[in-house]
């Protein structure tokens, strides 16, 4: 059933790879305006449950599948629904390699975002109205890099790339952003900035975020629900604050320390103590 407060609506999802299953009837529903973590190790089918979501992956021919974004289908059965393009401009994705062109000055990158809206001729000599440039500027100036607007995309830190990423998803206009391991290439100080400008976009612009993350410090720190996978698998679904190292190391058992792995320098302040617990022997 479609509930059009969610944006997002999982259920039943199935995929194999080769006869290997990557995810195992994974069902989940994201209201609109949330902000939810998708935690697992490394293999446990985050990207791949992403990719679902904006249709870059088909589920199982003939699987019971079915995913829905602001309750209109992107697919069902392993089928693409027809629109499922017009519905890519509500979607932004980021991505852990910040997915930039280099040698393009970051202010063109962020005017990506405004393609959709445009005919095909501007985006191809990349004029832009002066109306999007503003946009543009604007987003910049919102994540705190409108310094770097004339600079190439190349010259910019890891954690300032991901910003003009995210500006990027704001200038499309998206209402929800896919962020797959956003900070598994920043250091703590740009991990905890990054992830700070997705809550606040989140808070104040009502822009629902699923981020999948491998360690559950930052979940802790900025995501009040935390939807968790095991071997294509949700193995909990529910506010962030319950996974604790014991529940944690009943659902992962011996990969429960790659979850916690995070150098102390890298633990967010308002993220509980126990991170310091002594590893198991
Ligand atoms: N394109 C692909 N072809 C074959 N196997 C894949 C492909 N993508 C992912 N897998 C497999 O699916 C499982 C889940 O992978 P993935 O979604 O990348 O996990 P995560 O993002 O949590 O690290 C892994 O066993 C991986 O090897
Ligand atoms: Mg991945």
């Amino acid at each position: 059933m479609s509930n059009d407060s969610n944006a997002i609506e999982v259920t039943g999802l199935s995929k194999r790879f080769g006869g290997q299953p990557a995810l195992r009837g994974v069902s989940l529903s994201v209201r609109r305006g949330e902000m939810v973590a998708l935690l697992g190790a490394s293999g446990s089918g985050k990207s791949t449950l992403l990719r679902h979501l904006n249709g870059l992956h088909r589920a199982d021919a003939g699987s019971q599948s079915v995913v829905r974004l602001f309750g209109r289908e992107v697919q069902s059965g392993g089928r693409l629904a027809r629109d499922v393009r017009a519905q890519r401009a509500d979607v932004a994705c980021v991505f852990q390699q910040f997915n930039l062109v280099e040698r393009l000055p970051v202010l063109t990158n962020v005017l990506v975002g405004a393609l959709h809206r445009l005919p095909l001729w501007r985006g191809l000599l990349g004029r832009f109205p002066l109306a999007e440039r503003e946009r543009a500027l604007d987003a910049l100036r919102r994540v705190g890099i409108e310094g770097c607007a004339w600079q190439r995309a190349s010259t910019l830190s890891g954690g300032q790339q991901q910003r003009a990423a995210i500006s990027r998803a704001l200038v499309q206009g998206a209402r929800l952003i896919l962020a797959d391991e956003p900070i598994a290439s920043l250091d703590p100080e740009s991990s905890r900035r990054v992830m700070a400008l997705l809550a606040e976009l989140n808070r104040e612009l009502g822009v629902t975020v699923l981020v999948s993350l491998h360690q559950v410090d930052y979940a802790f720190a900025f995501c009040p629900r935390t939807v968790a996978l095991r071997a294509g698998a949700v193995v909990f679904d529910g506010p962030t604050q319950d996974l604790t190292p014991a529940r944690l190391r009943d659902l992962y058992g011996t990969q429960t320390d790659e979850l916690l792995a995070a150098p102390a320098a890298a633990r967010p302040e308002s993220a509980p103590d126990f991170f310091a617990l002594p590893q198991p022997a």
